[in-house]
C-alpha cells in the first residue's frame, strides 16, 4: 500500500510530530509512504518525494511543517477535482492522509466524494475544528499567548497602563479566552460574544478606582466590533485577500486600544502576537497529541476508514465522519466563557 501525506492551511506546532508518526506507523504496517509538497498543491501540480524514517528523524520538536503548506483548494481550480483524482492514480497512492483545518479538510470531505480515499487529522491553532475536543498546536499557541501576557503584566503595571494583547482566533476565541484566563486577563473579547467597549471601559475604571493602576485587556482578531451605534458590527481587516480568498485580519487590538483610552483617558498600549503563537517547536502536549493522531489515523488508513478523521473524545482517539466534523466550526460555549467572565475588572 502507498500512502500520501499532505500538510495545508496555516502552519502549526506539531506537524512535523504527526507526518513523523505517520511515517513510523506505516512501516509497522508496510506501506510505503509519499509525502506532498504544500498541501493538496502537491496533488494537484504532481510534486511529491518519499517519506522514510531517515528523512522524518529529528522532527519531532521543529514548528512548521518539512512538506511545505498551502491553502489551494483544488476545488475551486478548473479540473482540479479530476487532476487530483488522476495524479494519485498515476503515483498509485492508495490513500491520503490529510492533515489540516477546516479549509483543508473540508476539501478532503468532498475529494473523498469524488472517489479519493483520504483519512484525516484535525490541526490548528484555533482549535475551531468540530469532531475533536483539541487540535494539536492550541496548546502551543495558548502557552505562548499566556507567556506573552505574563510579560506584558510587568510593563502594565510599571507604568500604569492598560495593555491590549490580540491573539489569533478567526472565528472562534479559543486562544483567547484560555490565554486570557491563564494570564488573568482582566476583559477578554471573543468572536463569539458582542463586544461591548463601555462595559470593559467601565471594568477599567472601576479597577483603577479600586487601586489597581493597571489592566491586560485580551482580543480574539476576528472580534467583531461596532464603531458607531448605527454602524452594523464588523471585523477588522486589512483588506487584502489570503491565498485561499480570505481576508486577512488584523486591526481589531489597535481600534480597542484606541477606544479604550478614549474611554477611559488611560494610557493604552496594544501588542499583536500574530504569527508567533504558530511558530517554534510545540509543547509535550501536543508533540504527544500530534504522534497519537498521526498512530491512529495510519491504523484508520489500514482498516481502511475512509472518509474520516481522527478526534479526541475525552482521553480517546476516536474516528469522526470528515462531513459531520467540517459541518460548522466548534465555538466557545457561552457557559464556558462565562467562567472567564468572572475575573474581569
Ligand atoms: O491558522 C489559523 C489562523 O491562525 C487564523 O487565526 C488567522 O486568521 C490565520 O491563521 C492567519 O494566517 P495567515 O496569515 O498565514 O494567512
Amino acid at each position: 500500500m502507498r500512502i500520501a501525506v499532505l500538510t495545508g492551511g496555516g502552519d502549526c506546532p506539531g506537524l512535523n510530530a504527526v507526518i513523523r508518526a505517520v511515517v513510523r506507523r506505516a512501516q509497522n504496517h508496510r506501506f510505503e509512504v509519499v509525502g506532498l509538497r504544500d498541501g493538496w498543491k502537491g496533488l494537484l501540480e504532481d510534486r511529491m518525494f518519499p517519506l522514510t524514517r531517515e528523512n522524518t528523524a529529528g522532527i519531532l520538536h521543529r514548528g512548521g511543517t518539512i512538506l511545505g503548506t498551502s491553502r489551494v483548494n483544488p476545488l475551486t481550480v478548473e479540473g482540479g477535482a479530476e487532476k487530483v483524482l488522476s495524479n494519485a492514480k498515476k503515483h498509485g497512492i492508495d490513500a491520503v492522509v490529510a492533515i489540516g483545518g477546516e479549509g483543508t479538510l473540508s476539501a478532503a470531505a468532498r475529494l473523498h466524494e469524488h472517489g479519493l480515499p483520504v483519512v484525516g487529522i484535525p490541526k490548528t491553532i484555533d482549535n475551531d475544528l468540530n469532531g475533536t475536543d483539541y487540535t494539536f498546536g492550541f496548546d502551543t499557541a495558548v502557552s505562548i499567548a499566556t507567556e506573552a501576557i505574563d510579560r506584558l503584566h510587568s510593563t502594565a503595571e510599571s507604568h500604569k497602563r492598560v495593555i491590549v494583547v490580540e491573539v489569533m482566533g478567526r472565528h472562534v476565541g479559543w486562544i483567547a479566552t484560555h490565554s486570557g484566563i491563564a494570564g488573568g486577563a482582566d476583559a477578554i473579547l471573543v468572536p463569539e460574544e458582542p463586544a461591548d467597549l463601555g462595559v470593559v471601559a467601565e471594568h477599567l475604571k472601576r479597577r483603577y478606582a479600586g487601586g489597581t493602576s493597571f489592566s491586560i485587556v485580551v482580543v480574539a482578531e476576528g472580534t467583531k466590533i461596532r464603531a458607531s451605534p448605527d454602524e452594523p458590527e464588523h471585523v477588522i481587516t486589512s483588506g487584502a485577500l489570503d491565498e485561499a480568498g480570505r481576508v486577512r485580519l488584523g486591526g481589531v487590538g489597535q481600534y480597542v486600544a484606541q477606544e479604550l483610552e478614549r474611554r477611559t483617558g488611560f494610557e493604552t498600549r496594544v501588542s499583536v502576537l500574530g504569527h508567533i503563537q504558530r511558530g517554534g517547536t510545540p509543547t509535550a502536549h501536543d508533540r504527544v497529541l500530534a504522534s497519537r493522531f498521526g498512530v491512529y489515523a495510519c491504523d484508520m488508513v489500514a482498516r481502511g476508514e475512509f472518509g474520516r478523521m481522527a478526534g479526541l473524545r475525552g482521553n480517546e482517539v476516536t474516528s469522526v465522519a470528515l462531513a459531520d466534523a467540517t459541518r460548522t466550526l466548534k465555538r466557545v460555549p457561552a457557559e464556558y466563557f462565562d467562567v472567564a467572565k468572572v475575573f474581569f475588572g
